[in-house]
């Protein structure tokens, strides 16, 4: 990846030849002693942000495992790097949940390890009507004017007057931009509730992008869903366009946007090793026709970041346009997780066998049942140059839940969505039951069951020996990125509704 900070590339690519001479320059007289200059990965070479609180959660869970293996391996992911999100005006501040904002900036600027940058990542999410295919984690701020005037003045506006503190200067900051909004616009626009949240999302992002874009040592990812929702072509290309055009309306245009996060607190796998062709014929017919992939060519975050970064390129953004994937619990290891290829000549008893992902259904977002911890958070990993990868972050942090599975009263304004019922049979999962872990508190309460099952599970397996050196990646079955067939017209769903869960 070019060491040459994206912002001066944008520049660069607008400015005339006698001004590209002067840029330097510019730099030279104001780089030195000012904020650091803005660069173009802003993992590479740092450290990340561990959340006290998130640790101390797990090192609780720990102390209740009654099973020294098991215990053993919480404490080893305990100092693993969450993002902290900003779920709400009181998020800001510190509520009963957590602490605020200033206390992890002032937390992570003590982290930091000498001149070695640290990330902080935060997630903005509190657009108004938010979650609008979904209850359970819808928000507090209703998608109307007087709520979009209160995301503006009481959310974006204290945040962006923290993180621009020069304090903090020294503090990498990647914002995850409101998990699915734009998403839902793209595949759920004949819903009441995002047709009504539609301009609210649209200028709701376009504000956060400013304001955050504004502040040098800050990084925005726009939130792009996961496989299993856009990949489809007939998703694909419009979610780039929106992406687009949202960043257009920003007054830096495309460059106020660093990068885009995918699988924000959903579960498909990174990759699928006993699936890496999906035009593979068996029982004649290719693999991609199967049920669990309905014609999505996606199937999985690689081939999802991979195919989003050639159609983010086609929009006009830079090829230097970084991709995060959230790891954080698309691991899908322990012993149900296949270990070869099926050898059945039945289509989908072929694919069933020999994926990975053992959820029911791709839109199966709430507390999936069996999912793992997956890769740790790291930068650059290495093996996947098509999809032009920052680094693995954990976004949702594991243990915390995506959703009540029954109605818990709240003044948050989450809902009790079927879905995170384990008992329901979901019209939208091909009338399937939800495959929802059981018991499951409020959406971002923590929830040890399924911490449990999530570590238990964890691919790759969680080490106790050498906690601190990630176990290597599974990068040998790759196949290359461009190979994307379109989908056969006549059986093709287009537009499927999928759901992903960051809402979770
Ligand atoms: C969900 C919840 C939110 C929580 C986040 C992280 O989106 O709605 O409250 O902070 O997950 O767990």
């Amino acid at each position: 990846m070019s060491r040459i900070p994206k912002r001066l590339k944008a520049a660069a690519a607008a400015a005339t030849a006698t001004a590209l001479v002067a840029l330097p320059l510019t730099l030279m007289s104001t780089g030195a002693s000012a904020a650091p200059t803005h660069v173009d990965n802003p993992y590479a070479g740092a450290t990340q942000y561990v959340n006290p609180t998130w640790s101390a959660s797990v090192e609780a869970a720990a102390g209740r495992a009654g099973d020294a293996t098991l215990a053993a391996k919480m404490r080893a992911i305990k100092n693993q790097p969450t993002a902290v999100w900003m779920d709400r005006i009181s998020a800001i501040a510190g509520n009963a949940d957590g602490n605020g904002l200033k206390y992890h900036l002032d937390q992570a600027l003590a982290q930091k390890q000498g001149s070695t940058p640290i990330v902080f990542n935060v997630v903005i999410y509190d657009l108004p009507g938010r979650d609008c295919y979904a209850l359970a984690s819808n928000g507090e701020l209703p998608a109307t004017d007087a709520g979009m005037a209160r995301y503006k003045s009481e959310y974006i506006d204290p945040i962006a007057a923290l993180l621009g503190d020069p304090k903090y200067q020294d503090i990498r900051i990647s914002a995850t931009i409101e998990p699915d909004s734009l998403p839902n616009l793209i595949t759920n626009s004949s819903e009441a509730a995002c047709q009504q949240a539609a301009p609210y999302y649209r200028e709701g992002v376009k504000y956060a992008l400013d304001k955050l874009h504004a502040i040098p040592n800050v990084y925005t990812y726009i939130d792009a869903a996961h496989g299993g929702w856009l990949g489809w072509p007939s998703n694909a290309a419009p979610a780039a366009k929106l992406f687009a055009d949202v960043a257009r309306t920003t007054s830096a245009g495309l460059a106020s946007v660093d990068g885009f996060v995918t699988n924000t607190a959903n579960s498909t796998p990174l990759v699928e090793p006993f699936l890496t062709s999906p035009t593979l014929q068996v029982g004649g017919n290719p693999v991609k026709s199967s049920s669990f992939y309905e014609w999505n060519d996606d199937f999985d975050e690689i081939d999802w970041t991979a195919h989003l970064h050639s159609l983010l390129v086609a929009e006009g953004f830079p090829a230097s346009t970084g991709m995060l994937i959230d790891t954080s619990r698309n691991g899908w290891g322990g012993s149900a997780r296949p270990t070869a290829a099926s050898t059945s000549t039945t289509l989908n008893t072929y694919v069933d066998q020999s994926r990975v992902d053992k959820r029911v259904h791709r839109g199966a977002w709430c507390n999936p049942l069996g999912a793992g911890i997956g890769e740790r958070p790291q930068a650059t990993p290495s093996g996947y140059a098509s999809s032009h990868l920052d680094a693995f972050v954990w976004i949702k942090p594991p243990g915390e839940s995506d959703g009540a599975s029954s109605e818990i009263p709240n003044d948050q304004g989450k809902r009790f969505d079927r879905m995170c019922d384990p008992t329901f049979v979901s019209p939208k999962l091909a009338n399937q039951l939800t495959g929802a872990t059981p018991n499951a508190p409020l959406a971002g309460q923590w929830f040890e069951a399924q911490f449990r099952t999530l570590v238990q599970n964890a691919y790759p397996v969680i080490s106790t020996t050498n906690p601190t050196t990630p176990p290597p990646t599974t990068s040998s079955t790759r196949r290359t990125a461009g190979t994307r067939a379109s989908p056969a017209p006549s059986a093709s769903p287009t537009r499927v509704a999928q759901r992903s869960a960051a809402g979770a």
